[in-house]
């Protein structure tokens, strides 16, 4: 893949080594372009005017609703515009727990979930009486399938997971955890925001009852997609309550328009939305998902010899094997804090992410005091990669 030429980021910063794609990816000419070209010639507010701008708006933001709810394998009623992952996972937690949680009910959630994937349970737990159940990993930070069915209690009433982790980057086994949990009659909620970018990722096909994506890590900002699926479909409550939402309003009562309106209540980021469908489909001309999995799998590869071969005193976070993971590799070193790491690495003009990575309870279990991790994407190439490593290397014989 020789897809750096795309993202007008590297022409304007030559030396930078970017490895910070699971914070946030670069964004293609084509999602610039468009944008650009979209606000020059047709903004307006949608769904509500009836002249000819309005209705190019609103006919603009429905295909990119449709784009991407092919790719991703939902019905475009089901994929729920939002502002990012957060707010989708919040928009699914707050309406499950309102119709579905009880007293004594308990959720299942890895301890490696990013904080978007907990807090909104914690909250939402706490004021019904609702215990969450961690499960952890081994000290190496792998989790297996079994750790999901051993948690399993007649108390279980959900099981909040992440496709990828942003830490370890260990796949999990969504499939199974799927099966195991329609056995028992538990729901399922897919934090997808770190496979979504990286695997080939199909909503239907793995089944869970609702899943998350953000549109910044997939080179478009400003959105996100909640996905429900059909037996979710007209069933959660409304989150925000204002304009766009409802047929009718009267002096006593409302009635709500049909999903996905009545859950995206308020002008929404219009053109980060229509950027999102471009940026869809730049990833279908480069070849889709099933190519950059292939392409960051080759990095992984390389990334994992590399740092075996050099940094043989620092401690990868998560899967040994490169086939079980995708995307990012974490990793520290017991004497060298990851804030001087931060500072050294910037000063090369190396951007990575280095601390917790919104993931602090997975670091306090396995006792680590932070981690630096780099990231790939479409434009990342074993350059950065020897980059990255090659600082390391430098900085340890800097403090060892
Ligand atoms: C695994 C995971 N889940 C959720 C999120 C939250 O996404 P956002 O910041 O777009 O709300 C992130 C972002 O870092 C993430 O990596």
């Amino acid at each position: 893949m020789n897809c750096k030429k795309d993202f007008p980021i590297f022409k304007n910063n030559p030396d930078l080594i970017f490895l910070d794609s699971a914070a946030s990816s670069q964004k293609p000419q084509k999602v610039i372009d468009t944008i650009s070209h979209f606000s020059e010639t047709n903004y307006s507010n949608i769904h509500r005017g009836l002249y000819s701008l309005s209705l190019q708006s609103t006919e603009q933001y429905e295909k990119s609703r449709n784009i991407i709810s092919h790719f991703f394998g939902v019905e475009p009623q089901n994929c729920i515009f939002t502002k990012n992952g957060t707010e989708a996972s919040n928009i699914f937690a707050s309406g499950f727990s309102e119709l579905f949680l009880e007293k004594g009910d308990e959720i299942i959630i890895p301890v490696s979930e990013h904080h978007a994937n907990i807090l909104p349970w914690m909250h939402f737990s706490r004021k019904k009486g609702v215990k969450i159940i961690f499960i952890h990993p081994d000290e190496k930070g792998v989790f297996s399938f079994h750790q999901f069915e051993n948690a399993l209690t007649t108390n279980t009433k959900l099981i909040a997971f992440a496709h990828v982790s942003n830490v370890t980057g260990q796949i999990f086994p969504v499939k199974n955890i799927v099966q195991l949990a329609k056995k028992n009659n538990i729901y399922t909620v897919l934090d997808a925001c770190q496979s979504a970018p990286h695997l080939p990722f199909n909503f239907t096909e793995l089944g869970v009852d609702a899943a998350f994506i953000t549109g910044h890590k997939l080179g478009a900002g400003g959105t996100g997609c909640l996905f429900l699926s059909e037996k979710f479909r007209e069933v959660l409550p409304p989150y925000l309550f204002g304009g766009d939402m409802v047929d009718d309003v009267t002096e006593d009562d409302f009635s709500l328009l049909p999903q996905p309106s009545y859950l995206e209540s308020g002008t929404p980021a219009i053109e980060n939305v229509i950027g999102f469908g471009a940026a869809i489909e730049y990833i279908e001309n480069i070849g889709g998902m099933k190519k950059i999995e292939a392409h960051e799998k080759k990095l992984l590869d390389y990334a994992f010899h590399q740092l075996k071969q050099k940094l043989p005193n620092w401690k990868i976070v998560g899967p040994k094997n490169p086939d079980e993971r995708s995307g990012n590799i974490s990793l520290y070193h017991e004497k060298i804090h990851h804030s001087d790491i931060a500072v050294l690495l910037g000063e090369k003009n190396i951007a990575v992410r280095t601390g917790f990575h919104c993931a602090n309870p997975l670091h306090h279990f396995l006792k680590i005091k932070g981690t630096v991790r780099m990231s790939f994407w479409v434009y990342t190439d074993e350059k950065d990669i020897d980059a990255f490593v090659n600082a390391l290397s430098e900085i340890e014989k800097l403090f060892c």
